[in-house]
């Protein structure tokens, strides 16, 4: 890809390291390099541990950086407090794996969607419960939805109503870690749909988290590969057979063509099996 434009976020040297008492040192990131365009949509993939929820909760100021800076805009917003820190927050959002987690149980959906429109000074009233039904249609929910609680919608519709409530303060980039792998391979597929088109209409840049690196390449323009706290490798997403260079790249592509691969012999020996099965039919039929 070409990038004329200059960046919206940028990660320059960025390091995060757990210490715990009595514990060994996690060095979770180790000098992080990454670039993230408007309107582009990042993937970083990688195992379990390799420190893609580290980047994203340094990114969102969930963790403190170690050392480097996160760069917003060309400003570097790394070390923010108070009220920067809260309209920085509005800026970028973060979808995870679990909804339950950021859910209240005891609020209603149209309330929680609300929340933030309200806390961020974006709508107040009668504007503000427009909105909300709004949001609801283009996440592919029901205007009921908002008289619902959590706990009465399903996992897909949950994780539909956490992106509406994110869409919802306009950010500039929305992060989403691990948002589909919870969900059914046929919901997971909806999710990313969803993401997709909200993403050709509003423009917002992303940043999409997977272990997987199917999903992943499916909904990104490139792709960082992470291997224990480093980003061994970017790749643009639709060049990834032909220009991935670094072992683990190739391995994680090998296990997603070896399940490609798994899923289409099960196919073949389904159809086989069935075309069996009607041969021994017309033969009974016939004889
Ligand atoms: N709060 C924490 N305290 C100590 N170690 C942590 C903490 N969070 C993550 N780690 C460690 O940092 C490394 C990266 O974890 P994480 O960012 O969650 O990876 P991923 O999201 O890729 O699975 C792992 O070794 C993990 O055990
Ligand atoms: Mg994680």
């Amino acid at each position: 890809m070409d990038h004329k434009e200059l960046p919206i976020l940028e990660l320059r040297n960025l390091s995060k390291t757990y210490e715990l008492k009595g514990h060994r040192a996690v060095d979770a990131l180790k000098a992080v390099h990454l670039e993230l365009y408007p309107g582009e949509c990042l993937g970083i993939v990688g195992e379990s541990g390799s420190g893609k929820s580290t980047l994203a909760r340094c990114v969102t100021h969930l963790e403190r950086v170690t050392s480097g800076q996160i760069r917003y805009r060309q400003q570097d917003i790394t070390r923010l407090n108070g009220k920067a820190l809260r309209s920085q927050r509005e800026r970028i959002q973060m979808v995870f794996q679990e909804p339950s987690a950021i859910f209240n149980p005891r609020m209603k959906i149209g309330a929680f969607i609300r929340e933030p429109l309200i806390n961020y000074k974006i709508m107040k009233g009668q504007q503000a419960e427009q909105e909300v039904l709004r949001l609801l249609e283009r996440v592919g929910l029901s205007a009921a939805t908002a008289g619902k609680y959590p706990h009465e919608l399903s996992g897909g519709e949950q994780q539909r109503a956490v992106i509406a409530r994110a869409i919802g303060v306009r950010p500039d980039i929305i992060l989403f870690d691990e948002a589909t792998s919870a969900l059914d391979v046929s919901i997971q597929q909806q999710i990313m749909d969803l993401l997709l088109e909200l993403r050709k209409e509003t423009g917002i840049s992303s940043i999409f988290i997977s272990h997987d690196l199917a999903v992943v390449q499916q909904v990104s323009d490139r792709i960082a590969v992470m291997y224990q706290g480093e980003v061994v490798e970017i790749v643009e997403s639709s060049q990834l057979t032909s220009s991935a260079n670094h072992p683990y790249t190739r391995s994680l592509m090998a296990s997603v063509l070896s399940v490609r691969e798994m899923k289409h012999k099960m196919k073949a020996q389904k159809q086989e099996e069935e075309q069996g099965r009607m041969g021994v039919l017309q033969e009974s039929l016939s004889g």
